[in-house]
């Protein structure tokens, strides 16, 4: 099968839209989970931007093993003199050049005439060539060019030297037909076209940047420019996700492969998304957290009978566990004794529609129901049979300071001792989470957390809600107080105690077997 080299400029075009940049660390960080992913390219930067950038390229060149690292220049020597500094101890080096060539950009951005401009990307090519074998030329606003201009640009830079040839549309213009339609025309019409790798860059302004992507690899493409999450420049790129996984999923229509190891995606998107501080939206596409998650109570009781009903695709080849059902007031009865099922409870052990009953009151009060809650209605344990109280806590934190907390804490299964921690952390509540921690001999990762006022004025009551994840599963916790780090404390602890809770029921179960 063909391959279709992925090239992810999330370090490059996605960073450019961020408001804030990130640091070299940071970078690095993105860089070593892009290879992970198994990404063809990597382009790290556009070194001549900023000292910082330069550095940073550089940092991923030295560092990052596997991916080729390319460096964007314009198709003057200054970018290219930076390209080749960042690069020059780089295993597999590329640099990118590239000019507009669209009637618009050439007239009333560049300023020049075409022929000038195809003598200068011949020239950038050529001076690119000294450096490093790997040369990637771009058509900025092919979408928008000529395509005589288009394929005389191509048919020139391909005999300077350059190996891939972009295509990007690059302010997300051109529909799926007409995408792919340039894309046929240079390969018909460019002779020496065999001798590059034909590659795309679509941003996405009309929502069309992965389905024109796509129509181009179905025309010749065989590289396509992307982002995680879609990140970039106004709308953004198309989304890497979106493309392999529709690849992936759609070998039938398009017959080729790509080396990414899509059980990396979700995890990569999770980390990028939080270095980037950039959420995703909840139902985007296969990197959503409502991507996989079944709702309604026809679609719920249809994945249960076979998950080829309703999923195209399984959660797990993204890297998701395969749990995927969100209870709501939608939910049926088949999905609630599934659920409890797996939690342990045996169908003869409880009247399923006097349960129904009392699951479709809360849910309606709640939107979703969790496990936990699930757990509760069972009446196995109730709100005052927590395991772990909270007795006593005292936080310092200040500038120049370690944030520090004390904890004191009665284990009921302790005949009520009370037992003291103390740690630091990255905050008062972190430090407080910590110290809980160490009382009660395991963690919870924190996935959610959210502060509200419940009162106004000064002295208002703060509530937290999180949501924490162990051995898999999901809980929620929520505490209130009128200091906020006691109710985070608060809430942190009410996780804990359900997750005790919990691991009683799995030794129940246990025992059952
Ligand atoms: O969108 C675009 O045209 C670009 C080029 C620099 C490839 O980002
Ligand atoms: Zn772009």
């Amino acid at each position: 099968m063909d391959k279709v080299l992925i090239f992810d400029t999330t370090l490059r075009d996605g960073e450019q839209a961020l408001s804030s940049s990130l640091s070299v660390k940071e970078k690095l960080v993105i860089a070593h989970t892009l290879a992970k992913l198994k990404i063809d390219i990597i382009e790290a930067g556009f070194p001549v931007s900023s000292p910082g950038d330069l550095e940073s390229v550089r940092q991923i060149a030295n560092n990052v093993e596997g991916p080729i690292i390319a460096g964007l220049a314009r198709a003057v020597k200054a970018d290219i003199d930076a390209c080749a500094e960042a690069l020059k101890d780089c295993p597999r080096p590329r640099i990118h050049t590239f000019i507009a060539t669209s009637n618009v950009h050439v007239e009333s951005k560049l300023r020049k005439g075409y022929d000038e401009v195809v003598n200068m990307a011949v020239d950038a090519v050529k001076y690119a060539r000294n450096f490093v074998d790997d040369v990637e030329f771009s058509c900025e606003d092919a979408g928008r060019t000529d395509r005589d201009m288009l394929c005389r640009v191509v048919e020139e830079a391909i005999k300077a030297g350059a190996k891939t040839i972009n295509i990007p549309d690059t302010v997300g213009y051109t529909v799926g037909y007409e995408f792919g339609d340039i894309i046929k025309d240079v390969f018909n019409r460019v002779p020496n076209i065999d001798q590059a790798t034909i590659s795309v860059h679509c941003h996405n302004d009309l929502g069309q940047a992965s389905a024109n992507s796509l129509m181009a690899v179905l025309n010749g493409a065989r590289q396509i420019e992307c982002t995680v999450n879609g990140l970039g420049e106004r709308a953004g790129n198309c989304a890497m996700e979106e493309v392999v996984m529709a690849m992936n999923t759609r070998k039938d229509i398009f017959g080729v492969e790509t080396n990414i190891i899509t059980e990396e995606i979700v995890p990569a998107s999770r980390l990028i998304s939080k270095i980037c501080n950039t959420p995703v939206q909840p139902n985007k596409a296969i990197v959503g957290a409502t991507a996989f998650a079944h709702s309604s109570g026809i679609h719920q009781d249809g994945v249960l009978k076979s998950r080829n009903n309703y999923e195209i695709m399984t959660p797990e080849s993204v890297g998701l566990s395969a749990n995927q059902f969100h209870l709501t007031s939608r939910s049926g009865r088949h999905i609630i004794k599934h659920r409890l099922s797996l939690l342990g409870y045996e169908e003869n052990s409880y009247d399923l529609d006097a349960f129904y009953v009392k699951f479709l009151a809360l849910a309606d009060k709640k939107g979703t129901v969790y496990d936990d809650d699930l757990e509760a209605m069972m009446e196995i344990d109730g709100e005052d049979s927590d395991r772990f109280k909270m007795t006593f806590l005292n936080t310092t934190s200040g500038t120049g300071s370690v944030p520090t907390a004390t904890i004191k804490i009665i284990d009921a299964n302790e005949e009520e001792k009370e037992i003291q921690e103390a740690a630091t952390g990255d905050g008062p509540v972190d430090a407080a989470c910590k110290a809980i921690d160490r009382v009660v001999g395991y963690s919870v990762k924190m996935v959610d957390y959210n502060l509200t006022g419940m009162t106004g004025g000064r002295n208002a009551l703060g509530e937290v809600k999180i949501i924490a994840e162990h051995k898999e599963r999901r809980y929620h916790g929520s505490g209130s107080s009128t200091d906020i780090v006691e109710a985070s404390a608060l809430a942190y602890l009410n996780v804990i105690n359900k997750v005790a809770r919990m691991e009683g029921i799995e030794k129940i179960k246990e025992n059952r077997a």
